[in-house]
């Protein structure tokens, strides 16, 4: 699992094809998380259009590198349990993951629990008001290069009771 470690943001691409392969790689990772009451709620707009990656760069400051994804995923979900938002969690690293395997930098880009930026990007994808805009993802041959993650804080470990 050296993936969970070397995945790391990356928010700057080549300008160079994810193959449709690739990305049906990626959302089956995300497909085969584990979800509450195995209900799979997850919806997934996979998006290529320039133009419309340039409207989710817009969506906040800290999302301006969609547009020079090469593809964005979008993770959405039908509330078919209280739990979707964990169920979407899992889904998501799942896919962060299999992206890194693959070679392909990504970046999660969060959206709910904010209703002015899951209704900007319901706007921009037509997406019906009973379901839920999760995040999108941002996919692309990496175009920055960051060491692994080594983290363990051992003060965040509590053994039998917290104090
Ligand atoms: C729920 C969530 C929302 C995030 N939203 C954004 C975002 O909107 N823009 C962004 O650039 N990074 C976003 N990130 C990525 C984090 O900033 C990043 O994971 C963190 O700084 C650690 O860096 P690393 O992923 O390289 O280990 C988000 C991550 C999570 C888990």
């Amino acid at each position: 699992m050296e993936e969970i470690y070397v995945r790391r943001s990356i928010r700057k691409y080549l300008d160079k094809e994810i193959s449709d392969e690739d990305v049906k790689k990626i959302l089956k990772a995300g497909m085969n998380a584990p979800t509450a009451r195995n209900l799979k709620p997850f919806e997934f707009v996979v998006v290529r259009n320039k133009n419309t990656l340039l409207k989710l760069s817009e969506m906040k400051k800290n999302s301006y590198f969609a547009k020079d994804s090469n593809v964005t995923i979008v993770l959405l979900a039908r509330e078919l349990s209280d739990y979707w938002q964990q169920d979407l969690g899992a889904v998501s690293e799942n896919m962060l993951l299999e992206a890194t395997r693959l070679g392909i930098g990504s970046c999660w880009v969060g959206i709910t629990p904010n209703e002015n930026y899951e209704n900007y990007v319901r706007d921009v994808l037509c997406i019906p008001k009973d379901i839920r805009v999760f995040s999108f993802m941002t996919l692309g041959y990496p175009g920055e290069e960051k060491q692994p993650n080594d983290n363990y804080y051992e003060e965040k470990v509590h053994y039998e009771m917290f104090l």
